[in-house]
């Protein structure tokens, strides 16, 4: 079965559960979960009853998708996402990504975990994503392009909606939290980076990394999706000491900075003029 008819699918089946359209995608990363206390929740929607989804197996990933809305916009959340290292395929990565443009929504709100390389970071810290490197992540976009999803060889000038940036950064000032801005270095993981590697990917211009985000981004913007990202720094790379970083130590720095990126997340949706 090709990407379209599965694509399909897994909409049949959604649409039977929720029938009206979504007009904004969120991703939820590591122990950013409580972003969905505040959807009004339409149907919640279990990874593994939608076709074709992968089952999510990481800790702190729920694995559902939850319809609903924030304020007067209708939103899809993925409540747990699908990571390159757990041995999905890039296309499977991306599969709910295509799914939820498919359902309707124009704009895509991704949110991930990730360790700082500039020194200015600290941990707890927000840093929205003005551009990306790709290292190493497979491309989802190899292999045939389905022509009724994007072209062949999208445009990369802008991934990150300059215009959403802007919004983000006065949201955040009237809230009185702290963005910083940044590029994202994408990596496979799921092994941390030697202090080695941390070096190399400040030295090329990155200030924060992770395992996450770059080939769903790819997609969405393949499908002509406006998309606005945003890191927690959930620890510090370049450090000299007490280097170490465990799974949990990045889920733990993840919560306690989860109710700003929140707070930035749901105003920015719910005051989204639809036509920008
Ligand atoms: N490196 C890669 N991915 C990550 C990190 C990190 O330091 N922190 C959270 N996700």
């Amino acid at each position: 079965m090709d990407e379209l008819s599965k694509i399909n699918e897994a909409l049949n089946l959604i649409r039977s559960r929720y029938g009206k359209k979504p007009e904004v995608g969120v991703v939820l990363g590591s122990g950013l979960g409580g972003f969905t206390e505040h959807v009004v929740v339409g149907a919640e929607i279990p990874y593994n009853e939608i076709p074709h989804f992968p089952v999510s197996t990481v800790e702190g990933h729920s694995g559902k998708l939850i319809l609903g809305t924030m304020g007067d916009k209708e939103v899809v959340v993925m409540a747990g996402r699908f990571h390159y290292y757990e041995g999905y395929t890039p296309n499977e990565v991306v599969f709910p990504i295509r799914v939820m443009q498919a359902l309707g929504a124009k704009y895509l709100f991704v949110s991930n975990a990730a360790g700082g390389v500039n020194p200015g970071f600290k941990v707890g810290d927000l840093m929205v994503i003005k551009d990306h490197i790709s290292f190493s992540i497979v491309n989802p976009l190899l292999g045939k392009n389905f022509d009724a999803l994007g072209p062949r060889s999208p445009d990369m000038s802008e991934p990150y909606s300059k215009a959403l940036i802007g919004k983000a950064q006065s949201i955040a000032a009237t809230l009185g939290h702290e963005l910083k801005e940044g590029i994202y270095f994408g990596v496979t993981g799921p092994t941390f980076e030697t202090r080695a590697e941390y070096k190399m990917i400040h030295l090329l211009g990155a200030d924060a990394v992770g395992m996450s985000t770059v080939q769903e981004v790819i997609a969405a913007v393949h499908s002509g999706m406006t998309v606005f990202a945003m890191s927690v720094i959930t620890d510090i790379g370049i450090r000299d000491e007490e280097n170490t970083i465990t799974h949990q130590e990045v889920l733990d720095a993840a919560n306690a900075a989860a109710p700003k990126l929140t707070a930035v997340f749901k105003t920015m949706i719910e005051t989204l003029n639809l036509g920008i």
